[in-house]
């Protein structure tokens, strides 16, 4: 187990089984955000989703294993990324003319990554720091007492910086998908002929709306 780990095919594994899982994730996340345009004025539906998240058991149990796909992606990304460009070096006189048969965002996901892990990192500080360690606004919704994480977002996406900030991050959060997902798919082995047209369309259609679904948010606050 330890050597299929340690093999390149193992690391690529483990780096698309934790991209898989951050996939999921993003859906989720985008799902519960998303709630804040039902009610842009109060924010009270925002609040409820994001109440039960942050104090619901079982999303306490996911926070650490989150914590730990995102390291394990990130590892992995720089180990394989690594091992990719000694094996070009110690490759010199292969002439391979990748730009005949990859795309820009597949040349540069690693690129891409450490764009997004930056983004995030802001990110991390804007909210998540202060809902945990800070002291964040508090509401009353139906009587229960509750962080007001609605007006946390709404006042940050009021500083048109931030929203650009957010929604470059989300265009290279977007290009890092496009290549990642149907990456990921065959790495586990999905890869035949039939399904990776398939496969590429469903990435691309998820892409799309992970992109679009969190750039509708900064843009609101901006505009109204
Ligand atoms: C408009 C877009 C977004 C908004 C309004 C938003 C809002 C938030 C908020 C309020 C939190 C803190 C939740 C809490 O601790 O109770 C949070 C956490 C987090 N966000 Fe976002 N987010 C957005 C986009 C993204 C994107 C694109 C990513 C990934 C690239 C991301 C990754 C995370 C992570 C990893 C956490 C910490 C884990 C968690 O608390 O769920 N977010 N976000």
């Amino acid at each position: 187990m330890k050597g299929f780990l340690s093999s390149s095919i193992g690391k690529k594994l483990l780096m698309s089984l934790s991209g898989l899982f951050l996939i999921v994730f993003l859906l989720v996340h985008l799902t519960v955000n998303i709630t804040m345009l039902f009610d842009p004025i109060e924010g009270k539906v925002y609040n409820t989703a994001a109440n039960f998240m942050g104090t619901n058991p079982i999303m306490k149990v996911m926070e650490p294993i989150l914590a730990f796909g995102f390291f394990i992606h990130i590892l992995y990304g720089f180990i394989v990324q690594f091992n990719n460009w000694k094996a070009r070096g110690n490759n010199k006189y292969a002439v391979v003319n990748q730009k005949d048969s990859s795309t820009w965002a597949s040349r540069n996901m690693i690129w891409l990554g450490i764009f997004v892990f930056a983004f995030l990192v802001v990110h991390i500080i804007n909210y998540y720091a202060i809902l945990k360690f800070g002291e964040p606004p508090s509401t009353h919704v139906g009587g229960v007492e509750m962080h007001d994480t609605f007006k946390l977002v709404s006042d940050l996406f009021a500083i048109w910086w931030y929203d650009v900030i957010y929604i470059i991050g989300f265009i290279a959060l977007g290009l890092h998908l496009h290549h990642a997902l149907w990456s990921a798919f065959q790495t586990i082995g999905l890869n035949n002929k039939l399904w990776r047209r398939r496969l590429e369309v469903i990435g691309d259609i998820y892409t799309v709306i992970v992109v679009i679904g969190f750039t509708i948010i900064p843009l609101y606050f901006l505009i109204f």
